[in-house]
């Protein structure tokens, strides 16, 4: 049983295959965390959260007794609230009608099932009823007669718990949320932090610093999950590293203003806490009205960074994505953008792409400049009519063409997006996110529609249709190149005003729902700026998401390697593109482009009438090695080998292994060449007993003798040099 409730002593004890998450309800109906960590055999941990009470500076709350040691400024606690005695960062925080906010919950029931429910008009990873196994507990403040609902799903064969929680007002006044966080864990003793940051061309750099006393927060106020801080954080255990050690990792399902915050109290108590951003965050919630906030999901591992990554992996391959293109075979695509940009007519693009498919290109995608006076980056978007003048043809008939050479057909849109120059700003004006009497800042020369409003969608919605039901479009690519500011609504009222940008992220994720309902089998690959809203929660819609509109391979192995801490392989748009590289300049070897292109879904980025006779050699041969390694790449387990942070500080090194552990790739690339180093690189996962083939040369080698003695990478001097090595077990 994964959820036991000991109902004498009023003890949750959450167990999934490898953790153990214990808490219980008090005398005082307050609910206290335990424990959250390796599996443990008892549930009674109430001794665990005994602290040292105090006096004086730090208050007790109503109904404490003296000498009960119970003190909320100390304890750990299950969801903790503002204002009453617990002067950490807290979860909740409610404004009553009477201005004060004040807020405490007291546990009233609970219920245990099987399955897991539905995060109601939010992403969410799902679970069949016999994979996993729910908790509902509900709380109520008496106060202001919020009842909070707390749900905690138990994957049975994953390290998984996911998070999230309903506050609803069952008063006969209105109330407003300041703060409703999804999740809120009460640890203790010293962890580092680690945390993708970043920015455009830069995304999810991996870090990892020692937490100090007081706050360590990343968060997004740009109202998109964003380039520069992703809602992903984990913590480690100082002593924990990519193959041991203890690793929290936490990620949210939601593609808005987040925030994760870390504090280390003077107690050396770690609360951490993760949700929607509180900051410029305000719902009003009529009586009868409730909240559902999003998704939070909680990974731990005792095997280190490796294993937590694998987990998430596991479970956003299987328990995320609901386009049925999760799990079939994605198709190799090239992409016109860098190879044209706004350049191009039907004829240059069926160059392109009859070329690439003579080479083993499946998918051939239209990228920006197909609609309105879309000649440039400062006209037409919104405006989804095809420029039929610019293709010469329609659209229907660029996608037989395209279609004629064997290969699909996909096409990009904007569809949050408006150019002020565009007939649909100058009917519509007010349908933008905008303040009345405040100028508009524009990003990339566009603003945004506002899609907290039904009638913004139904027009975008009813516009994008009328090109997909009229070609042969099997992909499409969504993109988003803004963010927000001067955030309002025409449609709200002065009091609902920050409910805006919470308000448009439901507006997006209802169209997308409708859209996958339409379209089930249209391949969706979503793209902000390159990966500005990479999250699970566009991931719930599109199987893939463009990584980083930088496609050097060099820079492209960090962004990977911070992308890989949570987010599986196969969501990971990868393309080889020309050199000069146009973000860095720097020139790669057509090779080195492709293996790290192969470690994602790959594709190209480039003009393919320009290949020369080489380059199309390379593209044959890479075509056909993505169909020999697809399967050990898209479902085998990522293992980390070596990365820049480490030793010499000159290589990336990374493997793939299949579940069965009879085959495996491994990739390294030389970034920086120095003379006589020692290049000794360990695989990892595999069966030690087997033999595994080195599929190039023939050697054989035992998996033990690879994994503790390693293969030597000497005579493999060169910037950028790079090499696969593919092992198949032969006994
Ligand atoms: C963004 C995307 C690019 C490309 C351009 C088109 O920058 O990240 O891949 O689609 O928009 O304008």
């Amino acid at each position: 049983m994964p959820i036991i409730f000991d109902s004498e002593k009023k003890i949750f004890k959450l167990d999934t295959n490898e953790s153990s998450y214990v808490f219980g309800v008090n005398d005082h109906g307050l609910m206290i965390h335990y424990y959250y960590g390796a599996t443990v055999g008892d549930s009674d941990l109430a001794y665990l959260a005994a602290r040292w009470g105090l006096s004086g500076v730090q208050a007790k709350p109503h109904y404490s007794v003296a000498g009960d040691m119970l003190n909320l400024g100390t304890k750990p606690l299950e969801y903790s609230t503002f204002g009453v005695a617990d002067y950490r960062p807290t979860a909740l925080k409610i404004k009553a009608a009477s201005g004060q906010s004040a807020t405490n919950l007291a546990y009233i029931s609970h219920k245990i099932y099987k399955g897991k429910p539905d995060v109601e008009g939010m992403p969410e990873t799902h679970a069949a009823e016999n994979e996993a196994e729910t908790l509902e507990v509900l709380a109520c403040d008496e106060v202001t007669g919020a009842y909070v609902t707390l749900f905690y799903t138990v994957f049975e064969n994953l390290p998984v718990i996911t998070r999230h929680c309903i506050v609803e007002n069952r008063s006969e006044k209105a109330m407003n949320l300041e703060a409703v966080y999804s999740t809120n864990v009460d640890l203790q003793g010293d962890f580092d932090f680690i945390h993708l940051w970043g920015r455009p061309c830069f995304e999810r750099t991996f870090e990892r610093e020692p937490i100090g006393h007081g706050s360590k927060t990343v968060q997004g106020l740009r109202g998109a999950s964003s380039h520069f801080h992703n809602p992903f954080v984990a913590l480690a255990r100082p002593n924990a590293c990519e193959d041991f050690g203890e690793v929290y990792g936490f990620n949210l399902v939601y593609s808005g203003n987040f925030a994760a915050t870390a504090y280390r109290d003077s107690f050396e108590g770690l609360r951490f806490i993760m949700g929607i951003n509180h900051e410029d965050f305000n719902w009003l919630l009529e009586p009868g009205e409730k909240f559902v906030a999003p998704e939070a999901v909680m990974v731990y591992s005792d095997k280190g960074i490796g294993h937590m990554s694998r987990t998430f992996h596991k479970l956003y391959s299987k328990h995320l994505c609901k386009s049925e293109w999760m799990t079939k075979k994605r198709p190799i695509l090239i992409n016109n953008w860098e190879g044209t940009y706004f350049k191009f007519d039907a004829d240059k693009l069926c160059a392109i792409a009859e070329k690439a498919s003579t080479l083993g290109v499946e998918l051939f995608v239209l990228d920006d400049g197909w609609f309105g006076a879309r000649n440039h980056d400062r006209a037409g978007l919104g405006d989804w009519k095809v420029n039929e003048e610019k293709l010469g043809c329609t659209m229907g008939e660029l996608a037989k063409r395209i279609n004629s050479f064997g290969m699909k057909f996909g096409l990009w849109f904007e569809p949050e997006m408006v150019n002020p120059d565009s007939d649909l700003y100058r009917a519509h004006p007010d349908w933008v996110v905008h303040i009345d009497g405040r100028p508009m800042s524009v990003g990339r020369n566009q603003l945004i529609l506002d899609f907290s409003r039904k009638e913004v969608r139904d027009y975008i919605f009813d516009s994008m249709c009328e090109v997909l039901d009229n070609a042969n479009i099997e992909y499409v690519k969504w993109d988003y190149n803004r963010n927000f500011t001067e955030v309002g609504s025409a449609a709200l009222p002065p009091e609902r005003q920050k409910e805006t940008l919470h308000r448009y992220m439901l507006g997006l994720y209802e169209f997308l729902d409708k859209f996958i309902e339409r379209y089930p089998h249209i391949l969706l690959e979503g793209c902000s700026s390159g990966g500005g809203r990479f999250d699970p929660a566009m991931l719930y819609y599109s199987p893939q998401f463009w990584t980083s509109d930088c496609s050097d391979a060099a820079e492209r192995l960090f962004i990977q390697h911070g992308t890989s801490m949570c987010y599986p392989t196969a969501t990971m748009g990868a393309h080889v593109s020309a050199v000069p590289n146009h973000q860095t300049k720097r020139i790669t070897s057509f090779e080195t482009r492709g293996n790290v292109a192969l470690s994602g879904t790959f594709g190209y980025e480039l003009d393919a009438t320009k290949f020369t006779d080489e380059e199309c050699e390379a593209v044959k041969k890479q075509c056909e090695e993505y169909h020999k390694l697809y399967d050990v790449i898209h479902y085998g387990e990522l293992y980390r080998l070596i990365t820049p942070f480490d030793g010499d500080r000159t290589a990336y090194a990374w493997e793939f292994v299949s579940e069965d552990k009879n085959e495996a790739l491994l990739t390294y690339v030389l970034l920086y060449s120095r003379p006589r180093v020692r290049r000794t690189v360990c695989l990892k996962g595999l069966d030690p007993n087997k033999t595994y083939r080195d599929e190039e040369t023939g050697r054989t080698y035992k998996g033990s003798t690879l994994m503790n003695a390693g293969l030597n990478f000497i005579g493999f001097e060169g910037d950028y040099n790079s090499k696969k090595v593919h092992f198949k077990a032969i006994d």
